[in-house]
């Protein structure tokens, strides 16, 4: 996936924006923006949080006295659910569609403003007389049902935190999520639709609370109306209770200071336990909302389609929180893309009438192997953007996306950010000449640099590291209850500089156009989904047969990468294609499908440095066949 590309290549691929585009967008103007937007960061940011409703405002911008623990809008009061749907009820955006939603199975459901905020009131008062209470972390598990985002928004209007489990992840990660958040209140469903099947999500979720100790309480909505077990005192319908007089649609909104936590969300790191990314009302409300507006462009008769799930942070930043602040009317689906035919997704698009679409180079690569065919039987002229994220996306799947979806008129947004990130950090705007594959330039406020291990920025088209050099509001504020990690994992490389450190490797070219090469970390992108090895060593290895395991990715046509696992299994066991099928089958039981390896391949040994450490860049050249560098720290 790593492109390589000479300058010469750069020069020749080029997009020029349309007028017409350029003459409509907020921002007709980067180079002086983005100038003042570094010169006075303080300033830009302090303009964009005016654009917000404030309780309190706030006495200092940023305050940096602790680094890297930086806080934004410090003595500010605000809720981002006064900015995201109490403040629309007061004007003509009331009766707007805020939701869309359609089910796999063809259901549709839709939430004016006013609707949404019935929904959210409710549900607010159900947490209540559960007895949520402020800065307590509720843990959500749910597939892409409107439950999901109105669960989200109700535990901020509140004040209390929400930590939303991916609905595709299973017993394992969901119990030690569950466990970490100390959660008492657990949401999910009965199951969901995937492809014509149910998912088995309150069997899954009941299983995890048998690990983890701390649900007292569990409320599952019902979506596929399976049976499922429910225990006396502890599991509620959502429905009964959103029928009882309790659940009374007036709840006011929780003032909440700037930097209160807002939510946490997992996300796989180098170790086996996953890293709780916190964030705060205050400055990923003006994040989110900033960088949507501007670099989708975002305009009142839009109708916005991110189609990532809620349970990752592009969900949480752009389809729930970003475009209700700005008011947006947001598409969402259930289900598949390809289900029942791979014109789903462009049926949907005519129907609703979507501006905008934003969405995974995975998901463009495994729709365009279907051929134009189908997106062609449709008419896609709404489409006005289009959007990527999550991985780099190669030359010849953007141009598909440009071409066939966006009809050569549709600017592509390639958007690079992180969990951690919050939002947007490297991005065009809809003015911007694009360049497939290159997520271009910072958005403002940001400074970006690709620097050697002694921070030194290497030439323009070398390779190197990726750093952010500046603070902005919306990242992450710490790792839920480990302080020390965070510290140690993204600011210490770069610690004298004050530098975070993104993980990825990347290169600059002579236009100041940024290429994302990928993670140089443990981490591996499987579908644009983040996974560590660790995760899925720990997993493997939890099995009975299994005595050490290790785990690298290998370039895949549709995934960018996929897992291939290679194990060492206990004395007296030996391996065969059943017992590979059981392994793959119980990483996926204990994290969840994308988890599974496409292969397991059973050896003797694992190269190891003499310190132990597993060699993953041998196992990876062993299999692709090329020269395995340098081996002195081989032990043997
Ligand atoms: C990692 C962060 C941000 C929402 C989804 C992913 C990779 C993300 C791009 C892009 C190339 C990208 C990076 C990054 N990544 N966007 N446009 N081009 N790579 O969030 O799960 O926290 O993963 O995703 O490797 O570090 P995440």
């Amino acid at each position: 996936m790593a492109k390589s590309s000479t300058a010469a290549q750069h020069q020749s691929d080029v997009y020029q924006p349309d007028k017409s585009i350029v003459e409509n967008a907020h921002v007709k103007d980067y180079d002086t923006l983005y100038k003042r937007s570094v010169a006075d960061r303080e300033g830009f940011w302090a303009d964009e949080a005016s654009n917000l409703e404030w309780y309190k405002k706030w006495d200092r911008v940023l305050d940096d006295d602790n680094k890297p623990f930086y806080k934004w809008f410090t003595g500010g009061k605000i809720n981002i659910i006064h900015n995201a749907i109490d403040r629309h009820l007061q004007t003509q955006r009331r009766n707007k569609l805020a939701l869309i939603w359609e089910g796999e199975p063809g259901d549709v459901r839709t939430f004016s403003y006013h609707a949404l905020n019935r929904e959210v009131s409710k549900f607010a008062n159900v947490l209540k007389s559960m007895g949520v209470r402020k800065g307590e972390i509720v843990t959500i598990y749910m597939p892409q049902i409107p439950e999901l985002a109105i669960a989200m928004l109700a535990c901020a209007k509140i004040g209390a935190a929400h930590s939303v489990v991916y609905g595709g992840f299973s017993v394992e990660a969901l119990a030690e999520r569950i466990q970490d958040a100390q959660s008492r209140v657990l949401v999910t469903a009965d199951g969901g639709w995937r492809r014509g099947k149910i998912t088995d999500l309150k069997g899954i979720a009941n299983e995890a609370m048998g690990r983890s100790a701390t649900i007292e309480v569990c409320i599952t909505v019902q979506r596929t109306g399976q049976e499922v077990y429910m225990e006396n005192d502890r599991d509620f319908w959502y429905h009964d209770l959103m029928g009882l007089p309790i659940a009374s649609a007036k709840c006011t909104t929780e003032e909440m200071d700037a930097e209160d936590m807002l939510f946490i969300l997992y996300t796989s790191g180098t170790t086996g336990r996953p890293k709780g990314v916190l964030h705060t009302h205050g400055g990923y409300s003006v994040y989110t909302s900033t960088t949507h507006k501007y670099v989708f462009d975002i305009k009142d008769e839009d109708r916005w389609w991110c189609a990532a799930d809620p349970g990752w942070i592009t969900g949480h930043s752009y389809i729930v929180y970003g475009p209700l602040i700005n008011g947006a009317t947001i598409m969402m689906y259930e289900g598949a893309p390809n289900h029942p035919y791979p014109n789903r997704w462009w049926q949907m698009i005519e129907k609703y009438g979507i501006t905008i679409l934003y969405t995974s180079p995975t998901a463009i690569r495994g729709l365009m192997r279907f051929g134009d065919q189908w997106p062609k039987r449709h008419d896609l002229s709404t489409l006005r953007l289009l959007g990527s994220v999550g991985e780099p996306i190669n030359p010849e799947a953007w141009r598909w996306y440009h071409e066939v979806i966006g009809e050569g008129r549709c600017p592509i947004m390639d958007t690079w950010w992180q969990t951690e990130t919050g939002g947007f950090m490297i991005t065009p705007l809809p003015i911007t000449p694009l360049k497939p594959g290159s997520a271009t330039k910072p958005f403002f406020g940001n400074e970006v640099a690709v620097v050697d291990d002694d921070g030194k920025e290497v030439a323009a088209g070398e390779e190197g590291k990726l750093v952010l050099k500046a603070p902005w509001p919306g990242m992450a504020r710490t790792i839920f209850g480990d302080s020390d990690r965070y510290v140690e994992v993204y600011w210490k490389d770069y610690e004298k500089q004050g530098w975070y450190k993104a993980g990825d490797s990347a290169r600059i070219d002579e236009d100041g156009y940024v290429w994302i090469i990928g993670r140089i970390d443990d981490v591996i992108k499987v579908s644009g989904y983040r996974l560590g090895t660790a995760e899925v060593e720990s997993a493997l290895v939890s099995h009975p047969d299994v005595s050490e395991a290790a785990t690298i990715a290998l370039p895949h046509e549709v995934k960018g990468n996929a897992i291939y696992a290679y194990v060492i299994l206990r004395a007296g066991v030996s391996g065969s294609p059943d017992l590979e099928e059981t392994l793959r089958k119980h990483v996926g039981h204990e994290i969840g499908p994308i988890a599974r390896p496409e292969s397991v391949t059973f050896v003797e040994t694992l190269p190891k440095t003499r310190s132990g450490k597993i060699m993953r860049r041998v196992l990876k050249a062993r299999a692709q066949g090329v020269d395995e560098g340098d081996l002195s720290t081989l032990e043997e």
